[in-house]
């Protein structure tokens, strides 16, 4: 009997070790990742449509974008508690904030979730973590507000709704971590083609970066103009922790299929490079924690 659970326990302790090691995994890094995707609550529209069956959604593309570069994805719920939050920060490697078009005045919405999620992240970060967050679109809007301490510093903007666009790079950007090892080939698609899917209506300006003080905190990469020349961002990343924002949808190339919606490119090089901000993040994401 004592021998029995001897053994069990050497038998127990050993599977541990095991899993200790496979976890830690001989290839340097995470093979099993998983990317928490932030609910957006629903539109009064999806309401509508869907008879107040539901109060909030991801949009499916999120999804198949985490899991198409080898990521599995979890939702994160709106206006949890705090320790909700903390608790799935750390079971999971990276966040992505999608967007949507809700207020940043709904209490315990999307705004104040993002809030949540920065901070705990910005303090895993500086504690020696490796956590990566992606915002698209609102999700982007959502970072500057927070990083701002809660100011809107969104213009109104026109011409980026439902048009597929090529980047402004501006001229560091090739030192940032988000360009600095992409392939020549989808820097030049970027550049030159209309790869970029846009929906916004808001934007947000470099003038206005600096005008809360984040110029030094954002490293402003890639720039478009509205029809008016107005100049705003269209990618940035923190120059200190793992954060990235895109005011268009990479997701949407691969993925969505509205024909309603000009605005999406399907061509091949736009798969390449809805491919290569996929893979990118889900690499930040792989990273072995220190
Ligand atoms: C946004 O807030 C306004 C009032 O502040 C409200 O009328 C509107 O329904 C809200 N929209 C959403 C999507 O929650
Ligand atoms: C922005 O990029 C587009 C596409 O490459 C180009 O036609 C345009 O001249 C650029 N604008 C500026 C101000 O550099
Ligand atoms: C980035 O490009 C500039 C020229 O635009 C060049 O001087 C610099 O060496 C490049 N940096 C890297 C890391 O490639
Ligand atoms: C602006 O941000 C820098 C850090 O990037 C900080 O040292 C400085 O105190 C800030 N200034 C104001 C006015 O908030």
């Amino acid at each position: 009997m004592l021998r029995t659970s001897v053994i069990q326990i050497i038998v127990i302790y050993f599977t541990q070790i095991q899993y200790l090691i496979t976890a830690r995994s001989p290839l340097g890094y995470n093979d099993r990742p998983i990317i928490g995707i932030v609910t957006q609550e629903a539109s009064h529209h999806l309401r509508t449509t869907y008879n107040n069956a539901y109060s909030s959604y991801i949009a499916a593309s999120y999804v198949k974008y985490v899991e198409s570069a080898g990521a599995r994805v979890v939702p994160i719920r709106l206006g949890r508690s705090r320790s909700y939050y903390e608790d799935i920060m750390n079971k999971i490697n990276g966040v992505i904030f999608p967007g949507g078009s809700t207020n940043f005045t709904t209490r315990n919405g999307f705004f104040d979730t993002v809030g949540k999620i920065y901070r705990i992240a910005t303090r895993m970060n500086e504690q020696g973590d490796y956590i990566p967050l992606w915002g698209t679109c609102l999700g982007f809007e959502a970072m500057t507000y927070v990083a701002a301490g809660d100011v809107d510093v969104r213009v109104e903007c026109t011409g980026g709704n439902n048009v597929a666009l090529p980047l402004n790079f501006t001229n560091n950007f090739n030192e940032s971590k988000l360009f600095k090892h992409a392939p020549k080939g989808i820097i030049n698609i970027l550049k030159n083609e209309p790869v970029t899917a846009n929906f916004h209506k808001l934007c947000v300006t470099k003038k206005k970066l600096k005008e809360v003080n984040l110029s030094n905190t954002y490293h402003v990469l890639t720039v478009n103009y509205d029809d008016s020349g107005l100049r705003y961002i269209s990618t940035m990343e923190h120059f200190n922790m793992p954060f990235y924002a895109t005011q268009f949808h990479p997701e949407k190339n691969s993925f969505e299929w509205a024909t309603r919606l000009k605005g999406i490119p399907h061509s091949k090089n736009a798969i390449r490079v809805g491919q290569y901000f996929a893979n990118f993040f889900v690499d930040e994401g792989i990273k072995i924690d220190n």
